[in-house]
């Protein structure tokens, strides 16, 4: 008989040793939770597409930013939904807007807490769309008018930073938009400030219970002339590209899942540290799944997060960070 020539089965023979050989390791450090701000008062609403996760109003936000830190998790990616939405926006770079009032109250309750804020127009405005829209003269077809939006946006992060957060998180897809709020943090004082930017963001079916959550369905249209297109790899890596070179300090692929292809390029062609959104889609396929008994949610969701980082993202945003968390503690 001729045996194996290798055995790699030697190191997996017990969990001490699978865990001395282990690659890569997951902690609650690695995750940034998603939290949605909403106007009014004495709101808690879970959002039916997210069984979990809710909007709350400021009064009842307290007690949700202390068990976020209660959990060990180190950042939050906070989004608005406001009162009043028009044609420009304007709610998203009101002083008193709900993002910026947020911002200040949770910068009370947990200075410690790293408060990104995710910079973009589709909560504020009333058509949905992430910029404003231009109507062109011979077609009649609406268009989102790239410079313009982005005057509108360097607006909006630099009322973000004044009202506290620590990360401007720009998610709108224009084209110069790390330039342009990087010069404008710069010129208000903030240029310490740094700038996550979605750099690699796709035109994706996964947002679909966010734009529930955040009331921020697109009203006509969709947002295939501003997100990228699925079926592009070399694109993205152009976008990576000019992010970096305009001084975005971290950089983004969103969503993960159907793109850890593109994570891992990220990772291997840029040095600065890497961010993968696990978006809402992802999350409601795995809480479906799960509510019906048909996978073990805990081992799945460690999995995917798991793979996420392997793939190369250093950080994680996702609505699964307190679960995981929770079982991560367990695990140990
Ligand atoms: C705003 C924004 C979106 C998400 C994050 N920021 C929605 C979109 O672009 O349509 C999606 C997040 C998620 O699905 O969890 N531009
Ligand atoms: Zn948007």
């Amino acid at each position: 008989m001729t045996y194996p020539l290798v055995r790699h089965r030697r190191l997996r023979r017990t969990s001490v040793l699978r865990s001395m050989v282990r690659e890569t390791i997951l902690t609650a450090s690695d995750f940034i939770y998603p939290v949605y701000v909403t106007h009014g008062e004495n709101k808690v609403e879970e959002i039916s597409s997210m069984p979990g996760v809710y909007r709350y109003t400021l009064d009842h936000l307290e007690a949700e930013i202390r068990d976020i830190v209660a959990h060990g998790i180190p950042s939050i990616m906070l989004f608005g939904i406001p009162e009043h939405k028009d044609e420009v926006g304007t709610s998203a770079y009101d002083s008193n807007g709900i993002v910026q009032q947020a911002t200040r109250r949770i910068k009370e309750w947990a200075p410690e807490l790293i408060v990104m804020a995710d910079t973009c127009l589709c909560q504020f405005t009333d058509h949905g769309h992430c910029g404003v829209v231009k109507k062109n003269e011979h077609t009649g077809e609406a268009q989102v008018d790239n410079d313009p939006s982005l005057e509108l946006l360097v607006r909006t992060a630099v009322s973000q930073a004044q009202a506290g957060a620590d990360v401007i998180a720009p998610s709108n897809m224009m084209d110069g938009f790390v330039t342009g709020i990087r010069a404008g943090l710069d010129e208000a004082g903030y240029s310490e400030i740094p700038i996550l930017s979605y750099s690699v963001k796709y035109a994706s079916a996964y947002y679909g219970p966010f734009r529930e959550a955040a009331n921020s369905a697109p009203q006509y249209g969709d947002r295939k002339s501003y997100q990228m297109d699925p079926a592009n790899f070399r694109e993205a890596l152009r976008e990576a590209e000019s992010d970096v070179a305009e001084g975005a300090d971290m950089l983004m692929v969103k969503p993960a899942l159907a793109y850890l292809d593109v994570v891992r390029a990220l990772k291997e062609n840029f040095d600065l540290p890497l961010v993968a959104y696990n978006v809402s889609g992802e999350y409601a396929m795995v809480k479906a799944a799960a509510a019906n008994g048909w996978v073990d949610e805990r081992k799945i969701v460690l999995e995917t997060l798991l793979g996420m980082k392997r793939a190369g993202a250093d950080l994680i945003i996702t609505y699964h960070a307190k679960d995981a968390a929770r079982w991560l503690r367990e695990v140990q």
